[in-house]
């Protein structure tokens, strides 16, 4: 840990070896620069809560209207440079996006039957150990989340000129010029390979409580993101810019087990089976700008000195009803879905996923999202491209590696133009 007392905030670029202690050292030093300029922590913090309250209140209409809080666009639109500037403000104030007919729907139904028969072929049920960080949990019994990366219908799809599109798309609502410095690249995906989801009829599932992903304490640890988020850990949070990726895209994180190596501007899946919108499907907090509220609460008085309201490494960012009730009351989900929709959220928001018993039809995604070409994703895209190139687990997930001795699996010859420049194969 370095401290230059008057610059600088305390920093770890590693995970701190007494977490308490560095907990209470960070929320002494942010609160005594936020009191620096003028206010007090508890009167910056009410800005922020103003801020939320009233976008809180737009949603709440929307859902008393019946309009669909989500945006939805059209692929087709966004093919033809459609899209109007109304359909891109609701994107950006909403932070999330349905994207109809991104993919047409016998094509992403063909993927889903090209998913079975491919972990079928080879055997993948009779060899399934179990969740990877469960080892003799559940032997032989089916999964829901496949630990499959290079299937060629997920290769298909990641590499597909329409995802390109559209994650070009989302990656321009980012401010990714600033000093003079190139914070990504909008036009060229990393292709971060994830998982794929098949949650069979009748299924009963609890469902994910709600959290956030992009990081635990090193938010407020590390020296990038708190320059990151340095609006608002110096008092101008009117200034805070959920949108502008400044030192977002080149420092550390904290190793844990559910950690994203890659910067995503958004989070993002492709639907492979027709989903209604009550069948425990994807919940958000659609509000970019409420991660200062998640940043901000922990240095409020009621907070215990070395708390930051539940959040800890190797576990998932909590939001919850006992810390952020304003933010729960803006909980909504997607609206119905067809096989071949795709469905992002701007990698900051609170996400859950709502419980089902006896669920009415299939609920099958296969994760893609936007992630960027920048300085974290080309050092995590040399792992993946080995992973890729040996059929092995990505080095964000555990090591289970089923795919190596799969024969059929996406071949480096299959890659196109954007295949290689994702996996940096020139
Ligand atoms: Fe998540």
């Amino acid at each position: 840990m370095t401290t230059t007392p008057t610059t600088t905030l305390p920093h770890w670029e590693t995970t701190p070896d007494d977490l308490p202690g560095a907990i209470r050292e960070v929320k002494r030093a942010i609160r005594a620069r936020i009191e620096a300029s003028g206010r007090t922590v508890a009167e910056v913090f009410a800005v922020v809560e103003a801020r939320i309250a009233e976008r809180v209140a737009e949603i709440r209409a929307d859902v008393e209207r019946g309009e669909t809080v989500w945006p939805v666009i059209d692929y087709s639109d966004i093919e033809n440079g459609t899209v109007t500037p109304e359909q891109l403000a609701k994107l950006r104030r909403r932070g999330c996006l349905v994207v109809r007919g991104h993919f047409p729907r016998e094509q992403a139904l063909d993927w889903d039957a090209g998913i079975v028969d491919y972990v079928e072929r080879n055997a993948f049920f009779e060899s399934y150990r179990g969740p990877g960080d469960d080892f003799f949990g559940s032997v032989g019994s089916k999964p829901e989340i496949y630990p499959i990366y290079w299937s060629p219908a997920q290769m298909e799809a990641r590499q597909s000129d329409r995802m390109a599109t559209v994650q070009s798309l989302l990656n321009a609502q980012w401010k990714h010029e600033s000093d003079g410095f190139t914070w990504f690249d909008p036009d060229r995906d990393s292709l971060y390979p994830d998982r794929i989801r098949r949650r069979p009829p009748g299924a009963d599932s609890n469902g994910l409580g709600t959290h956030a992903d992009p990081g635990t304490l090193d938010l407020w640890m590390t020296q990038s993101y708190q320059q990151t988020f340095r609006h608002l850990f110096d008092g101008s949070v009117e200034e805070y810019d959920p949108w502008d990726a400044a030192h977002r895209t080149s420092g550390p994180q904290y190793p844990g087990t559910t950690m994203c190596s890659a910067f995503r501007t958004f989070q993002g899946w492709t639907a492979l089976s027709d989903m209604a919108h009550d069948q425990g499907v994807l919940h958000t907090v659609p509000i970019p700008e409420a991660m200062a509220y998640l940043m901000l609460r922990p240095l409020l008085d009621d907070v215990a000195d070395d708390d930051m309201c539940g959040v800890t490494t190797n576990q998932v960012f909590p939001a919850s009803e006992r810390w952020h009730p304003l933010l729960m009351e803006a909980l909504s989900g997607i609206p119905d879905v067809q096989a071949g929709d795709s469905v992002w959220w701007h990698c900051d928001m609170i996400h859950s996923v709502a419980p089902v018993t006896d669920q009415q039809g299939w609920g099958n995604v296969m994760y893609i999202p936007a992630a960027p070409w920048c300085e974290r994703n080309e050092r995590y895209a040399g792992s993946v491209r080995e992973a890729f190139l040996s059929g092995s687990s990505p080095s964000d997930f555990p090591e289970e590696h089923y795919e190596r001795t799969w024969p059929d699996r996406f071949t480096v010859e299959q890659l196109n133009a954007t295949g290689r420049r994702g996996l940096g194969l020139g």
